[in-house]
C-alpha cells in the first residue's frame, strides 16, 4: 500500500503535542503536569499571568531547557532524543528582544541568516525580504539602537523567520507596545498562519490578544492548565463586560437602581453594575435611561472581561500577586 499523498487534515500529526510535562527549580513547583495538543497551522494561545509558568513552557518545548518529567513531539520529532530536529523546523522569539543593540536592522538579519548556515546570497535575499515584509526598509541601515519597541518587535519576529520555521513560538509578543503597534503585530502574526501556514504558540497575559489570535487558548495557573477551548468557548465560562456607576449617595443610588432591571447594587460603594457588552450604543442607552430619570452618576467605567475575570471565575482566586517575580 503506499501512502495517500494528501493526508485528510484530521489525521496529520499535531504540530505539537505533549504529556506530563513537568518541571521544578528547587523545591518550586513550576510546571505540574502540562498536556498539550496544537494541530498544524493553528495559532494556540498559553494565557497566564506573570510567574504561571509560561516561558518555562516555551523553553522546554523550543529545547532550551529540559522538563523534569513528561514528553512532547514537536514538528513531530521527540524532544529529547531528536532535539536538532525540533531546533531545525522551529523559531522562538523571547520575551526580551534578542537583537543587537548596536547592529542595523540588516545586520542583525544577515548575522541571523549566518548562524544558520542560510548560504550568503540567500540569506541577503531573505533578509530584504523580511525588512519589505514588516515595513522595515526604510530603516534597515540605521541601528536599532534607534527603534521604537514596536519596530524592534517587528525586527526580532524577523529574525525568527530567517530559518523559515514551521512552528515558531512567541513569548509574549505584545506586551509593552502601545495599542498601534499591538495591532499590527496581531495582523502580522495572524499573517504569518495564513500566507504561510505555519503553527504560532504564543503566550500572553491578555485575554484581549489570546481572544483576538488563538484558535485555542489554554489558561495556565501554578503550573496546571485549568482551562482549554476555543475564546468562545472559554468567554461562555466567564462573566461578560459591564458598566460601573458610581453615585454621591444612597438615594441617587436607588434612583438609579430602579431603572436598571439586571444591574447588581453595591451600597456599601455605591455603585450599580450593569452587565454590557461596552459598545457604544448601548453606553447611550445607560446615559438616556439615567438622564430620562433625571439621576446623576458621579462616574462611568467600562469594564471587560479580563484576565482577572477569568482567573476568578476558573481558579476562585484573582491572578496571583507575583510582584516579587515581575523580573523574569
Ligand atoms: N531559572 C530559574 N530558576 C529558578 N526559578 C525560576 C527559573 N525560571 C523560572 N523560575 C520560576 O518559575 C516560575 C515561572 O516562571 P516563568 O516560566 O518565567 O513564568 P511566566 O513566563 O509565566 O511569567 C516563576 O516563579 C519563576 O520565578
Ligand atoms: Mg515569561
Amino acid at each position: 500500500m503506499t501512502a495517500p499523498t494528501t493526508a485528510p487534515i484530521l489525521t496529520a500529526p499535531p504540530a505539537i503535542s505533549a504529556l506530563g510535562l513537568r518541571k521544578s527549580y528547587g523545591d518550586k513547583v513550576v510546571l505540574d503536569g502540562i498536556d498539550l495538543t496544537i494541530p498544524e497551522g493553528s495559532i494556540f494561545a498559553l494565557l497566564g499571568p506573570n510567574g504561571a509558568g509560561k516561558t518555562t513552557t516555551v523553553q522546554i518545548l523550543s529545547t532550551l531547557i529540559a522538563a523534569d518529567g513528561g514528553q512532547a513531539q514537536v514538528a513531530g520529532r521527540d524532544l529529547t532524543r531528536e532535539a536538532d530536529g525540533v531546533r531545525a523546523a522551529i523559531g522562538v522569539t523571547g520575551q526580551f528582544a534578542a537583537v543587537d543593540n548596536l547592529l542595523t536592522a540588516e545586520e542583525n538579519l544577515l548575522l541571523m541568516a549566518d548562524l544558520q548556515h542560510v548560504p550568503r546570497a540567500e540569506g541577503r535575499r531573505r533578509a530584504a525580504e523580511l525588512l519589505r515584509r514588516f515595513e522595515l526598509t526604510e530603516a534597515a541601515r540605521k541601528p536599532v539602537v534607534t527603534f521604537s519597541g514596536g519596530m524592534r518587535r517587528k525586527l526580532d519576529l524577523a529574525m525568527t523567520l530567517v530559518g523559515d520555521p514551521r512552528i515558531i513560538f512567541l513569548d509574549e509578543p505584545t506586551t509593552g507596545l502601545d495599542p498601534r503597534s499591538r495591532r499590527t503585530m496581531w495582523e502580522i502574526i495572524r499573517d504569518l498562519v495564513v500566507a504561510d501556514g505555519v503553527t504560532i504558540f504564543l503566550t500572553t497575559q491578555y485575554l484581549d490578544e489570546a481572544d483576538q489570535l488563538a484558535d485555542r487558548i489554554a489558561v495556565l495557573d501554578r503550573g496546571r492548565l485549568v482551562a482549554e477551548g476555543t475564546a468562545d468557548e472559554l468567554k461562555r465560562l466567564i462573566p461578560g463586560g459591564h458598566i460601573r456607576l458610581q453615585f454621591a449617595d444612597l438615594t441617587e443610588l436607588d434612583a438609579a437602581a430602579r431603572h436598571f432591571g439586571a444591574a447588581a447594587r453595591d451600597p456599601e460603594e455605591l455603585t450599580l453594575r450593569i452587565p454590557s457588552d461596552g459598545s457604544i450604543p448601548t453606553l447611550r442607552a445607560v446615559l438616556d435611561v439615567l438622564d430620562d430619570a433625571a439621576v446623576r452618576a458621579e462616574s462611568l467605567t467600562v469594564h471587560t472581561p479580563d484576565l482577572d475575570d477569568v482567573f476568578l471565575t476558573l481558579t476562585g482566586h484573582g491572578t496571583p500577586d507575583t510582584t516579587t517575580e515581575m523580573a523574569r
